[in-house]
């Protein structure tokens, strides 16, 4: 039996970790969530199978009586947004930072076997080289990515120091079923596919030609299992990217393609913080971690915007920025 624990759980990535951990045979699966930027119904059709913990990750107590002993915790609580942490730092400086500490000591002091951190892309910043591999400098460009950047060192100094062993995952711009399309500072792909549903062209920041390594939701989860079960990483951080590299340009011309919706997009300001490219370089991940992603963009699209369709009416109204 395997004691899966997922912060974040009610978020976009954390329920599609949770269904995939349900699928592991003898997993019991719970879930630590403060409900702030996740929502119950991302968790509704598997609820009975899971315990739900509403629980911040600062609170130290809470989090070491529910985590002890756990074979992995999957911490991906956050406020994940590179804009948000611009506009107001302070939130995200605490749910990333002090949250992500007090989180790896929880697991430390409660003997968690093993934490697998999601950590960003975004802490390589603008490289001159792409693909971006583990082995360059990270060159943090806004308070998100120093912050999740900060989260790896801190997984690396618990595996050194306190013997706790940890993985960090750079998470390339994930996008997938749940996202939530709801605020401005939602991820790009959720907004497209709440544009096409609603008829209404999205607006891209700058001339649309910065690109992107956009990750179908299920390859990260699938890497996620298996950074907590492959030997000899602890401690070390991987890119978790499909490898490929699109410009939004041409991401919402293949969306148009597959919908059948033609709409120009409106073109505004470029974004501060922003990263131009972004490419994983997938090597690392592939000899160490047995990653080996699965979606294409246009599979990963048609699916996610299957999702979209079926779920809109549902769709939250905008919540304030
Ligand atoms: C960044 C990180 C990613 C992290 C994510 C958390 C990089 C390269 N990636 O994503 O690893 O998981 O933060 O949120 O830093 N855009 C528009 N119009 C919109 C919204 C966005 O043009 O309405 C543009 C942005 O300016 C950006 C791109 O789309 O150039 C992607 O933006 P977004 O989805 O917010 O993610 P990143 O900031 O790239």
């Amino acid at each position: 039996m395997s004691r899966y624990i997922v912060t974040g759980g009610a978020g976009f990535i954390g329920s599609n970790l949770v269904r995939r951990l349900l699928n592991e045979p003898d997993a019991t699966v719970e879930v630590i969530d403060n409900l702030e930027t996740g929502y119950l119904e991302n968790l509704e059709e598997v609820s009975s199978r899971i315990r739900f913990h509403q629980n911040d990750i600062r609170d130290y107590d809470a989090i070491r009586s529910i985590t002890g002993g756990a074979d992995a915790v999957f911490h991906l609580a956050a406020i994940p947004s590179v804009p948000k942490s611009i506009a107001n730092p302070v939130p995200s400086h605490q749910a990333n930072i002090d949250g992500t500490f007090q989180l790896l000591r929880a697991a430390a002091d409660g003997k968690v076997k093993r934490v697998i951190y999601a950590a960003s892309s975004s802490a390589y910043g603008d490289t001159e080289v792409l693909p971006k591999s583990e082995s360059m400098a990270p060159r943090p460009k806004s308070p998100y990515a120093a912050q999740k950047l900060l989260g790896e060192y801190y997984c690396s100094v618990f595996a050194s120091c306190f013997g706790l062993e940890t993985v960090a995952l750079r998470f390339f711009n994930v996008y997938g079923p749940r996202q939530d399309p709801g605020s401005p500072y939602s991820g790009v792909l959720s907004l497209f596919m709440k544009a096409i549903l609603e008829r209404r062209p999205p607006t891209l920041f700058g001339d649309g030609e910065q690109s992107r390594d956009f990750t179908f939701v299920d390859d990260v989860t699938a890497l996620s299992l298996k950074a907590a079960r492959a030997a000899g990483v602890s401690g070390k951080t991987y890119n978790a990217g499909n490898g490929n590299r699109y410009t939004l340009n041409l991401v919402w011309s293949t969306l148009q393609r597959i919908t059948g919706v033609k709409m120009d997009p409106l073109y505004g300001p470029p974004r501060p913080g922003d990263v131009r490219d972004s490419q994983a370089d997938t090597t690392a991940a592939a000899r160490d971690l047995g990653h080996a992603p699965q979606f294409s963009l246009e599979e990963g699209l048609a699916r996610t915007f299957e999702w979209y369709r079926d779920h809109h009416a549902r769709m939250k109204p905008p919540a304030e920025a």
